[in-house]
């Protein structure tokens, strides 16, 4: 199969292509990555020589570009998106942009080239639930989302449905809890506070660090887009959820334990504007129909993911410092 996954560079991306190409070596993967500051080429110096792998720099939103990578493909899997929520209250359009034209500039391609289509979302679609109670977010919960962002990938979601609705496109889409991992952008709250301890710097923790996420191991929402990917129904939305719900405060207080830092090095800040107060999934459907659940703990993953940050302490400190752009003129530019 040739599969064409758009934002390759980035976290989630990256981490999927890599799964990809170990756990199905006779595909071939194609990826289109506009290199934002999201996207960094060094996540993929281990598969850039792989036969089976092309790194194309390009926009979701120029057809010129998408038009002829949507042929040659059997599948497009869609990970391509502006994805931070801070940066989506400072700066709206570029999100509208990437997430909602990008999206229905790929889906005019599938459509002329009848190409499956995989579109990767979030749970933020679904709003906000109530702290303390045991209500969750599942396929049929109402949209309502708050943030920029989350609107910008709420319309993506709906332009999916409507070109499978109305023309006939083959997708299926999954919206998906947090994520953590290697490869992590040192912006999003793990990162940066390993990072940052790290370093012997403080964390900020956004208002009172009361906010619940449900954290997922990146690999496992690999495994997932997978088993879509494979025998999901077309038509059909997937929820992918970690099963891990903590408040922002037990997730900093396991991070200051675990790098052996104390409670001094958190420094409470403003709050985010709008900041949704918890997210979780209720995964059952992709459980009972495609057999899927996490495989990893909250507690594994975070001790694996600090072990990478560890031993990746050069990588994070060139995101930091903007370096990592420099690695596409280096390794990329010269060949062209
Ligand atoms: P990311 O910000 O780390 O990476 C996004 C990638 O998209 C970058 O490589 C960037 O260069 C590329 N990109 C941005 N605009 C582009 C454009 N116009 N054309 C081509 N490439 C472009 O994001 P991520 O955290 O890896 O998220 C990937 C996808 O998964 C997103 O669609 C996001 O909404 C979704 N998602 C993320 C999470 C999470 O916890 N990070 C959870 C659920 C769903
Ligand atoms: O739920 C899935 C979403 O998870 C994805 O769709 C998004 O792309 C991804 O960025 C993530 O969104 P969040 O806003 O939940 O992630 P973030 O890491 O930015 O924040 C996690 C929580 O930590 C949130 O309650 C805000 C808080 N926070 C965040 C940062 C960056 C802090 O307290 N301090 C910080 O410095």
């Amino acid at each position: 199969m040739k599969l064409l996954v758009t934002g390759g560079a980035g976290f989630i991306g990256s981490n999927f292509i890599h799964y990809w190409l170990r756990e199905h070596p006779e595909d071939s993967v194609v990826n289109l990555d506009k290199l934002t500051y999201a996207g960094n080429l060094e996540n993929l110096t281990e598969v850039e020589k792989n036969p089976n792998y092309q790194f194309v720099r390009g926009d979701i939103c120029d057809p010129e570009v998408v038009n002829p990578l949507v042929h040659e493909a059997d599948i497009v899997v869609h990970f391509a998106a502006e994805s931070h929520v801070d940066r989506s209250i400072m700066e709206p359009g570029v999100f509208v942009q990437t997430n909602a034209v990008g999206t229905q500039v790929l889906l005019n391609a599938a459509l002329e080239y009848k190409t499956r289509f995989h579109h990767v979302s979030t749970d933020e679609v679904y709003g906000s639930l109530k702290l303390g109670s045991d209500t969750k977010f599942d396929e049929n919960t109402r949209y309502d989302p708050h943030s920029p962002y989350s609107a910008s990938k709420a319309a993506s979601d709906h332009l999916v449905r409507a070109y499978h609705d109305t023309y006939g496109l083959p997708v299926t889409l999954s919206n998906c809890t947090n994520n953590y991992g290697p490869w992590h952008f040192p912006e999003k709250m793990i990162p940066l506070f390993i990072t940052h301890l790290l370093e012997g710097e403080k964390v900020p923790v956004y208002g009172e660090g009361i906010n619940v996420r449900d954290w997922l191991y990146v690999e496992d929402h690999c495994r997932a887009i997978d088993r879509i990917i494979t025998d999901g129904k077309i038509g059909e939305t997937y929820c992918i959820g970690g099963g891990a719900e903590k408040n922002n405060m037990e997730v900093t207080k396991l991070l200051l334990k675990l790098l052996g830092r104390d409670e001094s090095f958190i420094e409470f800040v403003k709050d985010r504007p709008g900041h949704d107060l918890r997210y979780a999934m209720d995964y059952s459907k992709i459980t009972k129909e495609l057999g899927w659940k996490p495989s990893v703990t909250f507690e594994e993953g975070i001790q694996k993911t600090i072990d990478w940050f560890k031993e990746h302490r050069e990588w994070a400190k060139r995101c930091t410092s903007g370096d990592y752009q420099k690695y596409y003129e280096q390794q990329y530019e010269q060949r062209q």
